[in-house]
């Protein structure tokens, strides 16, 4: 359960203003927590005074260090928790940043008021300053209504249908194209005739086009950004399965371009997926490789990258070798059947189960039983049962490839392996994705498997590496 406390002057606002929305109905159903802290109740003034003039003059008043930081305190007794002060000089609030808050299990918002508050205790507590935009509020409650609102429908089950967050990210970079209801005349303005044509291929075309036509005009900033996705997704297509990561992560709206450098035909790129810390980079020559090595960003994690020589100049520079993969793909459009009919979505209550299993045998990046729950929170896991037990399961990982699968040894050999694989296959075509893994290299059983669902392999190898970090060394 995420939760948000917010630190406020005006604890009514922010609790009134949510409560009575989805995001409220989410907090009663015990998916998420508001807690609305009183600054004032932290105050050792006398008179519950909590702001004092400015040294050095100017206008206003500012709140003071001590009762934000009691507050903040008695919120969190000392435990790391991101803490986000809403302040129109802090980063612009965007969708990347509202899935990236929504990983975490509790946040805090600091909401200032009068002209702000005291920087010593901003130094000490803030971990992420954000703006909602370019506009002066009153104070940083509404920021954080906001703010909580996006990120709550981004958790699990908030939303009705799990899958409707995740709908965005299909026309990703576009904005919405525009909606009809019923009746189909009204005021003399009629449904356009497509959108009653009952055929989905239409409507999809004609919904893309809509999108592209609305950016284009209402936001040359996206369009152009959209453009150059399009562009560069083009050229990796002519080799779709070496660079089918890389489409992927693009099309899926998970990663920035960091750089590229097209020669003739060839393609150097480096992508970076902010959430989970991951990049992903083909390279030309040793050139392009180091250019694009300087420019890891430092906190990456980890790196997919696919020439042995990117592999050993990333050894040098403190990335361990992980494993060497076969990236495989499904490129047909069609449902794959599903014969093992006990599967559905793992909620946190299977979490015991796949943590006992994971990492003893399903290879995969991260291993350890915080990556799991993670994955079942996003809602990313699915799990096999026999007469309700649970036998195995299978997965997304945070860069988007297919994995984690595993059956329990006495329930091999019954086509479960391969209907986990074909459920999640299937997931992913629904929310209009390719599906793809990664295989390692000498596991013939599971390049097999993939093979008989439809899989095709790429001629390239991967690596992925890992970041070692001062103190594993
Ligand atoms: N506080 C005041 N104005 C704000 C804004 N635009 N964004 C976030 N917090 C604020």
């Amino acid at each position: 359960m995420t939760k948000f406390h917010i630190l406020t002057l005006f604890p009514e606002m922010v609790l009134q203003g949510l409560s009575p929305s989805i995001i409220g109905r989410a907090a009663e159903r015990g998916l998420l927590s508001l807690n609305a802290v009183d600054i004032r109740d932290y105050t050792l003034d006398r008179h519950g005074k909590v702001d004092d003039y400015p040294y050095g003059g100017g206008a206003g008043m500012l709140m003071q260090a001590q009762p934000v930081y009691d507050a903040h305190r008695a919120v969190t007794g000392g435990r790391a928790v991101r803490t986000i002060y809403m302040t129109p000089q802090g980063a612009p609030f965007t969708q990347r940043m509202a899935q990236d808050f929504a990983r975490e299990e509790e946040l805090v918002f600091l909401c200032g008021h009068y002209e702000g508050i005291d920087e010593r205790v901003l130094e000490l507590v803030v971990t992420d300053q954000v703006s909602i935009g370019d506009y002066v509020l009153t104070g940083g409650e509404l920021a954080a209504m906001v703010m909580i609102d996006a990120i709550g429908r981004l958790i699990p089950g908030v939303l009705g249908n799990e899958e409707s967050a995740g709908e965005e990210s299909f026309f990703n970079d576009l904005l919405e194209y525009p909606q009809y209801s019923r009746p189909e005349q009204w005021q003399g303005m009629r449904v356009p005739e497509v959108l009653l044509s009952g055929n989905h291929r239409l409507v999809s075309a004609w919904r893309l086009e809509q999108s592209r036509q609305r950016t284009a005009s209402r936001r040359p900033d996206l369009y152009a950004r959209y453009q150059e996705k399009q562009r560069l997704t083009e050229r990796l297509s002519r080799q779709k399965r070496d660079n089918i990561h890389m489409m992927e992560s693009l099309s899926r709206g998970q990663a920035d371009i960091i750089y590229t450098d097209f020669r003739g035909k060839d393609t150097a790129l480096l992508l970076y997926d902010r959430c989970c810390a991951i990049a992903m980079l083909t390279a030309l020559d040793g050139e392009t490789g180091e250019r694009m090595a300087d420019l890891l960003p430092g906190d990456t994690r980890m790196v997919l990258v696919s020439e042995a020589f990117m592999r050993d100049l990333l050894a040098e520079r403190g990335y361990a070798v992980f494993g060497e993969f076969s990236q495989m793909l499904y490129t047909r459009k069609e449902a794959l059947p599903v014969r093992h009919k006990e599967i559905r979505r793992l909620s946190m209550e299977d979490f015991p189960y796949v943590s006992g299993w994971y990492g003893s045998g399903s290879e995969g990046p991260g291993t350890e039983g915080g990556y799991v729950r993670e994955r079942i929170q996003a809602g990313a896991m699915y799990g096999a049962f026999l007469e309700g037990r649970q036998v195995g399961f299978v997965g997304t990982h945070e860069e988007g490839a297919l994995g984690m699968l595993f059956v329990e040894e006495p329930f091999r050999g019954r086509g479960i392996g391969a209907s986990l694989e074909a459920y999640a296959v299937n997931r992913m075509l629904e929310r209009g994705w390719t599906p793809y893994g990664h295989v390692a290299v000498g596991n013939a059983a599971s390049e097999r498997l993939q093979e008989r669902l439809g899989f095709y392999k790429a001629e390239k190898t991967f690596w992925w590496l890992e970041k070692v970090l001062a103190n594993d060394t």
